[in-house]
């Protein structure tokens, strides 16, 4: 082409260029575009999150192995059929699936909120002395005390107790400080209340926990004097009732670095909510943590009424309700749920999730989707609650914590390779 033609021809690609620029058409869907371009590069989950929360649901419903913790009383009065899912992303978004208003007792899925009221009232350094951050990799029931004297981790028995007996107060105002920091980041703020039920239940039955009390006066971890205060305390904390949607929120304010991103309320320093989630990422599923970190890679804690949190940093809150327990005391649904939705969403904090890369594309011509195939049923722990003496003689190398007379193997899949 001689140069003047193409001068030519280049003039009159820039004038159709103009032309298509100014077009209001043309604009609209540009700016479209790149709207679409800024939310896929902003957004905290996958377009299809419900939908992929409502295939899971569905898909995980029949896991329903294992049996209610029945070493309190009262949680062995629980529907076992009862199953919801609550996602609460960082920009407040709430996603549900199942029963997520059904309340249930919080248990140990308090732990991580009494390790940060500990800290934000007593200090880090203070804290510290007393509470370490290791797993200990023992049931978490067991009396956990390290060789520098310390609670081993504020996730189990031990450390929460200390946690508590490390508050100011009597056992009411203890509890009462909890319950409120609760509200602020509660989904129903104004039904959140102890269990009255759930908590006399307890006590008469608190004689495992009055043993680590007295090894935590005995080793100077929590003052002298303040046994009654911390184990009467922590028994009312654990008797709080809450929902899926409840702990969801409670989970994404943790993700959202302390702001409530439904209220955007300031509820806790930044520096105790970013240590407390990086205590819970290696602590918080017992000794079932490290499989935990593996195959799920969410930082969680698990309650035996059958809650499980999972906080995913800078992204979202996720809570699961089923009330049946597998062998580590966590809730059997749930860890499936937290696993199938780690994969499925991309949730892992450890690996990256890209969607482009030659090895996602070959994932999904082999699953043909990107939500994980939930685990088949395992024939042999479907359809029947087992004993902790079946368990034992199924696995003899599983360690089933002493309480938890009822508590069973979860059928394949992630629970039991975490078991
Ligand atoms: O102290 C206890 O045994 C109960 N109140 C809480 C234990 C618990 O939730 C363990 N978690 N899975």
């Amino acid at each position: 082409m001689q140069p003047d033609a193409l001068h030519v021809c280049i003039l009159s690609l820039t004038c159709d260029i103009v032309q298509l620029v100014s077009c209001q058409h043309f604009q609209a869907k540009l700016f479209n575009a790149m709207e679409k371009a800024m939310k896929a590069l902003t957004q905290k989950l996958p377009e299809n999150v419900q939908e992929v929360l409502d295939q899971v649901l569905e898909d995980v419903r029949p896991l329903d192995g294992g049996a209610l913790a029945d070493y309190i009383p009262e949680l062995a009065k629980a529907d076992p059929s009862k199953f919801g899912i609550c996602i609460c992303d960082t920009d407040g978004n709430i996603y549900k699936a199942g029963d997520v208003n059904v309340p249930a007792t919080i248990q140990s899925a308090s732990k991580p909120l009494l390790y940060m009221l500990a800290l934000a009232e007593r200090g880090v350094d203070a804290v510290d002395k007393k509470v370490g951050e290791e797993p200990s990799g023992r049931p978490f029931n067991e009396i956990s005390i390290d060789n520098t004297n310390r609670a081993c981790n504020p996730l189990i028995n031990t450390g929460a107790i200390a946690c508590t007996g490390l508050l100011a107060g009597d056992s009411d105002k203890r509890y009462k400080q909890f319950e409120d920091l609760c509200k602020k980041v509660a989904y129903r703020p104004d039904e959140v209340h102890m269990d009255e039920a759930v908590y006399a239940s307890e006590m008469s039955c608190n004689h495992d926990n009055r043993k680590i009390v007295d090894a935590l006066l005995e080793n100077d971890i929590i003052p002298e004097g303040t046994g009654d205060v911390a184990l009467d305390a922590y028994t009312q904390v654990c008797s709080m009732n809450v929902t899926a949607c409840d702990l969801a929120v409670m989970a994404a304010t943790m993700a959202n670095n302390g702001v409530n991103p439904c209220t955007k309320d300031y509820i806790l320093p930044e520096a105790i909510v970013n240590k407390m989630v990086t205590v819970m990422m290696s602590c918080g599923m017992y000794n079932g943590a490290g499989k935990w970190i593996v195959e799920v890679g969410i930082p969680a804690k698990s309650g035996v009424a059958g809650m499980l949190m999972c906080v995913v940093p800078g992204r979202c809150g996720i809570a699961i309700y089923s009330p049946k327990l597998d062998v580590n005391g966590n809730t059997t649904r749930g860890v499936h749920v937290a696993k199938a939705l780690s994969q499925g969403l991309g949730l892992h904090v450890l690996q990256n999730d890209s969607k482009d890369g030659a090895k996602d594309e070959q994932d999904k011509k082999k699953t043909g989707s990107k939500v994980a195939p939930a685990p088949k049923p395992n024939p042999k722990f479907e359809k029947k609650d087992h004993t902790a003496i079946e368990v034992r003689a199924a696995d003899p190398t599983t360690r089933v914590p002493p309480r938890l007379s009822g508590v069973c193997p979860a059928t394949d899949g992630v629970s039991e390779v975490i078991g």
